[in-house]
């Protein structure tokens, strides 16, 4: 078993997380999911890590008085742990200043647009509304700020005129299916350093992310 630990945070369907445990079973990634902890006891991502025998928790966040009381309960989930990293995977709520001080630098966000554009929620209606030609994902650390901090990569793709909202969705979570479980084996064997806060590969300090541009998200594989 690997001893690169990883914790996952999930609110719904967890589709990038499932993509995570398959990359692991196959060998591609080197980790183990130390745990999968959901704010929505009825998010289908719990049922997939349970069908792994993965150790998961529903931790209804409608039960907390506050959003501190709510991650003081995650923090004490997850610290026994000791993971290494902290990887969002369609986790939609803000996380309070002690989370991101108790797990400082440790922790990882997909988010569906091309950031800074696009902060926060219905990436793919303003994508649409802005008449914007590009549409992509990005891969970033996340910091206290939402959808916020240094970005490690991001993936593009060109805007049909046909798109919609629900088919931009789809190719989103096709180009997240890719470039999430890269940058994840990339930390897990320290080719990525994200340690100081800011985003180094083979100990050279990146200023701008890796790209995945113009791909034809139609011409993936399955994921
Ligand atoms: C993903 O598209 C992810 O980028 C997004 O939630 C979806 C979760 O899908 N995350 C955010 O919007 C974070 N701000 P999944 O549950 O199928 O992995």
């Amino acid at each position: 078993m690997s001893s690169f630990s990883l914790v996952v945070l999930i609110s719904g369907n967890g589709s990038n997380l499932q993509v995570i445990i398959d990359q692991i079973a196959c060998g591609y990634i080197n980790a183990t999911i130390a745990c999968v902890i959901s704010n929505r006891p009825d998010a289908y991502g719990l049922k997939r890590a349970e069908k792994h025998n993965i150790c998961h928790h529903a931790l209804d966040h409608t039960q907390f008085e506050s959003r501190e009381a709510y991650d003081e309960a995650m923090i004490q989930l997850i610290k026994p742990h000791k993971p290494d990293c902290i990887v969002l995977a369609g986790y939609m709520r803000i996380l309070s200043a002690e989370f991101f001080h108790q797990f400082r630098h440790k922790i990882i966000n997909i988010h569906p647009s091309l950031l800074p554009k696009y902060q926060g929620l219905h990436t793919h209606k303003r994508a649409l509304e802005n008449h914007d030609t590009q549409h992509g994902i990005s891969v970033h650390i996340a910091t206290e700020e939402l959808d916020s901090g240094p970005v490690i990569a991001q993936a593009t793709f060109d805007i049909a005129s046909n798109d919609t909202i629900e088919n931009l969705q789809e190719k989103c979570h096709k180009l997240e299916h890719i470039l999430y479980p890269l940058i994840i084996k990339w930390l897990v064997d320290k080719h990525i350093n994200i340690s100081t806060g800011a985003v180094s590969f083979n100990n050279k300090l990146r200023t701008k992310p890796f790209m995945l541009d113009h791909i034809n998200p139609n011409e993936l594989p399955k994921t």
